[in-house]
């Protein structure tokens, strides 16, 4: 008994190999973390692009020796060829089984009794705040919900705050955030039953709560909402006593000590910045979460 440490996960998301953003460099980072001592990476996406950038960085990440887990980000999506999303997910599924790395998006994954779900979690559902105010529609219905939406991006474009910023096409992706969320939700409800299942660990690319949101952006919540997440996905969450931590990326400005609480259960953004490339926690018997410091040595 006591507070024996059940298994150690190094997580990490956003190294955006094409910017080489605030000068993170994502190979040498991805070679550092192949270094790390641990059971579990968990990457929760947006390595950027082009293709063979990523690949680079996903050869390095590669080398980690204990199981490896990726969860696709916007980035992802979005900058590798074409448009159509599942055929993203081939292509990068690929390539995520040349260096080993288990796809969450696809499939959950148990290691060491700590089951894995996790997805990109696009897309926002806060968004729908706005769509309830100032479009009439049915409360549940998809469809209501899809039209009601290319509506709200209709009145909002013309708003002078959003001039050139809102893509309304963005608002159609409503029924792919809802099958990620169903996905989610039926694999968290699957873990929860299941005896070979202390405790879970869920990863989206979104964020699950606006409470990791930082102040300063909240004044255009609504629109930063669209990019940054949905609270759907956190009150989700709390309905599971086994999970015990949740993870994210996609805010390259996060608030300070990156980490918040829905209800008990703690939640990290683990953006990967200079002097944080990467973040340690270790799942202790009773679970608890401990978040190690990075001993990054270019801090
Ligand atoms: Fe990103
Ligand atoms: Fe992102």
């Amino acid at each position: 008994m006591g507070l024996e440490r059940k298994l150690r996960i190094v997580a990490t998301s956003d190294m955006h190999i094409e910017s080489e953003r605030n000068g993170l460099k994502a190979v040498e980072h991805a070679t550092e973390i192949s270094q790390l001592i641990a059971d579990v990476l968990v990457v929760i996406g947006d390595i950027g692009t082009p293709k063979e950038d990523v690949e680079n960085v996903l050869k390095e990440l590669g080398k980690f020796p204990g199981e490896k887990l990726y969860v696709l980000g916007n980035h992802d999506l979005i900058n590798l060829e074409n448009s159509k999303v599942p055929f993203h997910i081939d292509e990068l599924n690929e390539l995520l089984n040349k260096y080993d790395f288990h796809l969450l998006d696809n499939k959950p994954k148990v290691i060491e009794k700590i089951g894995f779900v996790g997805n990109i979690g696009w897309y926002n559902g806060d968004f729908f705040d706005f769509v309830k105010k100032n479009v009439k529609i049915k409360n549940g219905d998809p469809n209501n919900w899809v039209s009601a939406l290319r509506k709200a991006g209709q009145i909002l474009k013309n708003e002078e705050r959003y001039k050139g910023k809102l893509d309304p096409i963005l608002f159609s992706n409503l029924g792919f955030f809802y099958q990620n969320f169903k996905k989610l939700r039926k694999e968290l409800r699957a873990y929860q039953k299941n005896d070979d299942v202390d405790y879970i660990v869920a990863s989206t690319h979104y964020l699950p709560t606006e409470k990791l949101i930082a102040p300063e952006k909240f004044e255009d919540f609504n629109y930063k909402g669209t990019y940054l997440g949905s609270n759907a996905i956190g009150k989700l969450y709390t309905k599971f006593p086994k999970l015990v931590l949740g993870l994210c990326g996609h805010d390259h400005s996060p608030i300070d000590d990156r980490r918040v609480f829905i209800s008990d259960k703690p939640i990290y953004n683990v953006t990967a910045e200079k002097s944080k490339p990467y973040h340690i926690f270790d799942i202790m018997s009773d679970g608890s979460v401990k978040n190690q410091p990075t001993n990054n040595k270019k801090n």
